[in-house]
């Protein structure tokens, strides 16, 4: 396969992407893939367990790797890892590709995710550290999408139609 993905989808973590790619892909009819989960069936580990293992920076290379083939070989539906717009050769990537990002607001954030130790960069104060992550990245995923489609509130249906409208 090779082409464009038809839709990108980046957002911070918890805010759905896999669950709306999922349905966003099945209402195109197109195939749906994500990217950490390319990385954990590459790895044969979960992300966790990379980043105790080998460090952040280990996975944000395996991330930038996985980002470029899935852009590369995917005509679908493709969800990023919450970061994955943290490197700037994948944003520029991004450039001219069609890309949905899903907000939330932190509140909305901590509500869905808590303390959750599958996702390691919330393992202590997941408020405080929405905040710090939600300040840092808001503009990154702003700057690279195509539309904005808001969750807070809606469920995983109501939001994948608002991004079909968006397209
Ligand atoms: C991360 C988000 C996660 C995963 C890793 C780091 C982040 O992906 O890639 O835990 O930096 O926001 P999801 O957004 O799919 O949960």
């Amino acid at each position: 396969m090779s082409g464009v993905p038809a839709v990108v989808l980046v957002g911070p973590m918890g805010v759905g992407k896999s669950t709306v790619g999922r349905l966003l892909a099945e209402r195109l009819g197109v195939g749906y893939r994500d990217t950490d989960q390319d990385i954990v069936t590459a790895e044969g580990r979960t992300v966790a367990e990379i980043f105790v293992d080998d460090g952040e920076a280990a996975f944000r290379a395996l991330e930038k790797a996985a980002v470029r083939a899935a852009l590369a070989e995917h005509r679908g539906v493709v969800a990023l890892g919450g970061g994955a717009v943290l490197d700037a050769d994948t944003r520029a990537l991004l450039a001219g590709q069609r890309v949905i990002y899903l907000s939330m607001e932190v509140e909305e954030a901590v509500k869905r995710t808590g303390l959750n130790v599958a996702r390691p960069l919330l393992a202590v104060n997941p408020r405080k550290q929405w905040r710090e992550l939600m300040e840092a990245r808001r503009h990154l995923y702003e700057e690279v999408a195509t539309a904005v489609v808001a969750t807070d509130g809606r469920t995983p249906e109501e939001v994948a139609q608002a991004a079909l409208d968006a397209l």
